[in-house]
């Protein structure tokens, strides 16, 4: 269909399985075993309710904010998703481009089928841009990697810690993974690759399963930027993060992909949030709580604020935009994002930010089912 009569993020998701190869489209949605926390994801957003407050003049409304210090037209960032061009000839390009026209952050993939300097050259000056990084069993290759990236100008580093083995998506299993020009030039150095078990198992085999809390200080002592790990599902290792000084965590199952019966992030925030306030009050400027899984609608975005998060991830939902669209699709995902944001705020009530506060909404049911 002609991308106006697209009218949710929803619509964009059709679109995609319509248009895609089938190998793309199994590798891009498929979930780790059973995929019951890909469902989750999507459900535990409709366990939370509103309370909205009532004639509280919201002529005017306003949803931009800060996310680890770089300006964000929404509180949404891009979460990477490997392998663009599975979707689309310009790959990551399509985000990139579209996040620079409407203030977005996006957050670069180690395994992007761009590579990472294409990706940093077509954003605009001074757009933030983050990177995901996956770390190699050797750590000197991620030692110039990082520090590439840092004197390219990205803004924080997400360091991936739910994947010290990638799950078994058995959709994309089935699917076999041959050469073609979703092929990811691994920026990580790694390139004997087994083409026998799905494009997943295919790309990942540098990915270090020896990764420990005891390298924080390493990664720490190779650059400045923010350092933010991503995949975080418990209040105990949370404290262990803010203990080990890095600057936030992603409340995250990798969007269902990893481990299968886990929580999803929007559960988890609650009891995650409750152990950092016994450090001290939240929000804490030295330390953001991201959310990322299933957020398709800007209410699912304010109700994981209205809970204590900073900012939310969107993976899967702009992977989708760009697939039929490119470039355009991502824009109009953003526009569409912006004006359920608008309608949202003024229904509960909020004219910006900080007034989304916990009393919004009643999650009273989220942990039952
Ligand atoms: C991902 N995600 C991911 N995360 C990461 O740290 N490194 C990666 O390379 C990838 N690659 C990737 C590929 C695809 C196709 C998907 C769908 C996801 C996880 C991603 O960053 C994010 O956590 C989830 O996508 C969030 O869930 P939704 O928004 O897709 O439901």
């Amino acid at each position: 269909p002609p991308l106006d009569e697209i009218i949710n993020l929803h619509d964009l998701e059709a679109v995609a399985k319509a248009v895609l190869p089938p190998k793309a489209w199994a590798y891009y949605s498929s979930g780790g075993d059973d995929e019951i926390t890909i469902r989750e994801n999507r459900a535990s957003f409709q366990r939370v309710w509103f309370r909205p407050r009532v004639l509280r003049d919201v002529s005017r409304v306003d949803w931009s904010t800060t996310i680890l210090g770089q300006k964000s037209s929404m509180p949404v960032y891009i979460s990477a998703t490997a392998l663009g061009k599975l979707g689309h000839p310009d790959g990551e390009l399509n985000l990139t481009r579209a996040a620079g026209k409407h203030g977005v952050i996006q957050m670069i993939p180690t395994l992007a089928s761009c590579s990472f300097d294409e990706i940093i050259d077509a954003a605009q000056p001074g757009q933030p841009q983050f990177l995901q990084l996956y770390v190699n069993r050797d750590r000197e290759i991620t030692r110039r990697y990082v520090q590439h990236a840092q004197k390219r100008g990205v803004k924080a580093l997400f360091i991936t810690v739910d994947a010290p083995q990638l799950g078994r998506r058995e959709k994309d299993m089935r699917m076999k993974a041959v050469d073609d020009n979703g092929t990811a030039k691994v920026q990580d150095g790694q390139s004997d690759v087994k083409k026998d078990q799905g494009v997943s198992r295919a790309i990942s085999s540098f990915i270090d399963p020896s990764l420990s809390w005891k390298d924080i200080p390493w990664f720490r002592s190779i650059t400045t930027m923010p350092i933010i790990l991503k995949g975080v599902a418990t209040p105990e290792d949370a404290l262990m993060a803010y203990d080990a000084g890095v600057q936030g965590i992603v409340l995250s199952n990798h969007g269902g992909r990893q481990l299968d019966t886990s929580f999803s992030g929007l559960e988890n925030l609650p009891p995650i949030i409750a152990a950092l306030k016994t450090r001290g009050p939240w929000p804490n400027p030295n330390f953001s709580v991201f959310v990322d899984g299933g957020v398709r609608r800007a209410s699912d975005v304010l109700k994981a604020l209205a809970l204590g998060a900073t900012a939310v991830g969107v993976g899967r939902a702009f992977m989708y935009a760009f697939c039929a669209y490119g470039q355009e699709g991502v824009e109009k995902a953003f526009q569409l994002l912006n004006d359920e944001f608008e309608m949202n705020m003024r229904l509960i009530g909020a004219r910006n930010l900080s007034e989304i506060v916990p009393e919004m909404v009643d999650a009273s049911a989220l942990h039952s089912r």
